[in-house]
């Protein structure tokens, strides 16, 4: 043996020892430098209970107080300078940092002189029974001289005579009864729809698709009031005759004169005649006046599915009975598009070991009028809560990663603030953010939490919402101590009675653009309403009654409610920002894809095998899906969570699953949404479609004359799931599957 080899054999055993030594200290003593201990270690519990503890009812009381104040609608001064001001310096001096964003994004108004108006209008121009041109004013906090008339937004200036039809929700078999069933034409009509069920923006183009020439939109008390008509605002929260929705008609999201680029200084904008904009006069009144119209029709007694609660015979038209079989119903639309300057303000606490991960929480901030549930219950809620959180700071605590507070600009209008914002900052965001957690509005009610969220954010959810206290003391006695447990009990999932259900992301908040264009998970949040009244939304939505009194006299007393949600955000909020190993729970996704294709071989399959088509290389790859998704959850918990960069590798995977659903050509052609597996649904951008390119090739199928197309476009759809669903679980396997034959761990 020669002297090196000794040497070699020496070395190599001191080396040996030395690893050894090393590999004992890190791994299996605690006795760890002070900074790797921390950085591989979750945040204390003890933070989380004391963000619970700091978050105040008060203070949330004042901030709504404060932000309700005056109408706050996009593009005013009171919106972008004095509420966008107040929140860019409360963050400027309590967090890390602060920045607005500015776009000069299209907006709608109605003509404050010229207001919009329907009439019965006889042959020579005389008009009787006009509508209220304004809101009549309930309660003294109402009185202000900034609240804008009752309009929809988008719609186009123009005064309509036409016959009335009654066209039920407006939606799509709502027309095919009346065009299909009743053999009606329905050009040159104008259509009365009641709110609810579906997005008005599609109402409105269901109605310019079968020719109606123009629409009002009328809340039914069916809808709204769930008591008497005679206990109504002020007396009780529903909504009241003289209450109109407002609301956007523009059936895109973001700038419309800028698709799909941020409307910054450099940008292009389009003419606003190559747009895609509402092309029929549409307005909105109250149940008050659509009863002098909608009790005067003529035609048939429409089907007991579309009749309201108005004391009248619904008759779907067309025109007035006699003696008013000459009399039209008239539409006097004023309101105009001008380019106005919105903006959004983004607060940021810095992380402290992964500042360039980014958990993300936001609520707009523009409001149809006061605004005091839409959106302001919110904003009042994520203001105290980054105070709580910069009081957490002063006290020594900071996050792994770092935490983005985000007030958005005229979502109202079409999600534009948030939406430019993720065309803006989309290839910083799409790489580096765990999560988006929004709250549009924390208060539709005060029976039990609401929640959407993609599948992988269910189980954080569900431990959240056990961490919160209950806020209603009757609850708490009838032994349900927690949130979640009120939850569960009101909302139970019909396929597991023992967890809650969460509805899937539509589209009809600023959650959008994250989840549809950059694949981003992401949830959003609220106390609601008991779900037995059957309400089309909480009875006030959007109308001039949405005061502080309504909100502290008749639904949260004391604001516990508001509390509830955001401490609930806030836990959320601290587990994906401090755990070591990232709280997303891929194998949920699984469970929810292969339960979707049983629901589709119940709902289609006989038709399905007439075609000789099975979804069954959907199924395939979503059990691929799920055995792939396990054993990454393996490997995440035995992850070395002293080896920073293992932990980040897991990590990675976790935070980015669920960019890999985002097909970057959109579902069925439709750009503004590429979330392969939830996407709003075609016909109704509230809800959400599971599968939504299958469920869109197979809507109404059998009514087409093109049969072939159409089967082929199925066959098309299903190869695009089975290929996504491959894809995603290809990115949750180890770094060797893409060079070794037959890796499956
Ligand atoms: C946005 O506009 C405000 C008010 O005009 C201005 O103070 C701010 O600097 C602008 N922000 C950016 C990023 O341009
Ligand atoms: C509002 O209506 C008045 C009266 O018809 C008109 O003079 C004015 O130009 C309109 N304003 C806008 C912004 O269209
Ligand atoms: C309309 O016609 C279709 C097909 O003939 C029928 O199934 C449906 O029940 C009818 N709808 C109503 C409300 O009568
Ligand atoms: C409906 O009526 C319009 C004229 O009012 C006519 O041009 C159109 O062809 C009719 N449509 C059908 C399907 O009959
Ligand atoms: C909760 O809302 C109901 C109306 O649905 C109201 O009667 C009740 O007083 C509210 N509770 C609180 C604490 O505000
Ligand atoms: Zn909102």
């Amino acid at each position: 043996m020669k002297l090196c080899q000794v040497l070699g054999i020496v070395a190599l055993g001191v080396a040996s020892f030395v690893i050894g030594i090393l590999i004992g200290r890190f791994a299996i003593t605690p006795d760890l430098p002070g900074w790797l201990k921390s950085m591989s270690s979750d945040g204390e519990p003890k933070y989380r209970s004391e963000l619970q503890k700091e978050i105040q009812a008060d203070k949330i009381e004042q901030n709504l107080r404060y932000f309700s104040s005056k109408p706050h609608i996009a593009g005013s001064t009171q919106d972008e300078d004095v509420l966008a001001s107040h929140i860019y310096q409360t963050w400027q001096s309590s967090l890390h940092g602060a920045k607005i964003y500015n776009y000069t994004v299209l907006l709608s108004y109605p003509n404050s002189t010229d207001p919009n108006y329907v009439a019965i209008v006889s042959s020579d121009g005389v008009e009787s029974d006009v509508s209220e041109k304004v809101e009549k004013i309930l309660s003294a906090d109402q009185n202000d001289p900034t609240v804008v008339n009752p309009f929809n937004a988008y719609s186009p200036a123009g005064v309509i005579v036409g016959n009335p039809v009654y066209v039920n929700y407006g939606a799509v078999e709502d027309f095919h009864y009346l065009t299909r069933n009743l053999s009606m034409n329905l050009t040159g009509t104008v259509a009365i729809a009641r709110y609810g069920k579906i997005f008005r923006g599609d109402k409105v183009k269901n109605g310019q698709t079968f020719g109606c020439a123009g629409m009002i939109l009328y809340s039914d008390p069916a809808d709204y009031v769930a008591g008497d008509l005679d206990r109504v605002f002020p007396d009780d929260w529903w909504l009241p005759g003289t209450g109109a929705q407002r609301g956007t008609v523009l059936n895109t999201d973001g700038d419309p004169l800028t698709p799909f680029y941020p409307a910054t200084k450099s940008a292009f904008f389009l003419d606003e005649k190559d747009i895609n904009l509402p092309l029929i006069p549409v307005t909105p009144i109250g149940y008050n006046d659509a009863e002098k119209y909608l009790s005067k029709m003529a035609g048939n007694e429409a089907p007991g599915s579309w009749k309201g609660k108005l004391n009248l015979i619904y008759r779907v038209g067309p025109g007035f009975a006699p003696p008013l079989e000459e009399r039209k119903l008239k539409l006097y639309v004023k309101s105009y598009n001008v380019k106005r300057t919105i903006r959004n303000v983004i607060g940021i606490i810095e992380g402290q070991y992964e500042a360039d991960r980014y958990v993300v929480l936001g609520n707009h901030r523009d409001a149809w009028v006061f605004g005091a549930i839409d959106p302001s219950s919110g904003t009042a809620t994520m203001m105290e809560l980054s105070r709580a959180m910069s009081r957490m700071l002063e006290r020594g605590w900071r996050p792994r990663r770092s935490i983005l507070f985000c007030s958005w600009g005229a979502e109202e209008y079409g999600l534009i603030g948030s939406t430019e914002w993720i065309e803006e900052m989309g290839k910083v965001l799409g790489p580096r953010t765990v999560a988006y957690l929004n709250v549009d509005l924390s208060l539709a009610g005060n029976s039990t939490l609401r929640a959407l969220a993609t599948p992988i954010l269910h189980k954080l959810l569900f431990e959240a919402a056990k961490k919160v206290e209950n806020p209603n003391p009757e609850e708490v006695k009838a032994g349900r101590k927690t949130v979640f447990d009120t939850w569960v009990a009101n909302m139970p999932s019909s396929n597991n009675p023992s967890i809650p259900r969460v509805g899937d992301l539509g589209s009809g908040s600023d959650y959008s653009a994250f989840l549809q264009i950059l694949g981003i998970s992401a949830a959003d949040v609220r106390y609601t309403y008991d779900q037995k009244y059957a309400l089309s939304s909480y009875p006030m939505y959007h109308s001039v009654y949405e005061t502080m009194d309504l909100v502290s006299r008749l639904m949260d007393r004391g604001f516990k409610y508001h509390q509830a949600v955001a401490r609930l955000w806030g836990e959320m909020a601290l587990r994906l920002s401090d755990d070591v190993i990232l709280s997303l729970d891929c194998v949920q996704y699984a469970v929810t894809m292969l339960r979707i294709i049983s629901d589709v071989e119940e709902a289609y399959g006989p038709l399905l095998h007439s075609k000789s088509i099975t979804p069954d290389s959907v199924k395939e790859a979503a059990k691929e899906f799920e055995a792939a998704a396990q054993a990454l959850h393996r490997r995440a918990e035995n992850v070395n969570k002293v080896n920073p960069l293992e932990v980040r590798k897991i990590n990675d995977q976790l935070m980015l699953l669920e960019r890999a659903f985002v097909d970057p050509l959109g579902v069925a052609g439709n750009l503004l949404y590429r979330h392969v597996i939830y996407a709003p649904n075609q016909h109704n951008i509230y809800a959400a479609s599971s599968f939504p390119g299958l469920a869109a090739a197979l809507f109404d199928i059998e009514n087409d004359p093109d049969q072939e197309t159409r089967w082929l476009q199925v066959q098309k759809e299903l190869s695009i799931l089975a290929y996504t669903i491959t894809s995603a679980a290809n990115t949750m396997r180890d770094h060797r599957t893409i060079g070794e034959e037959g890796v499956q761990q």
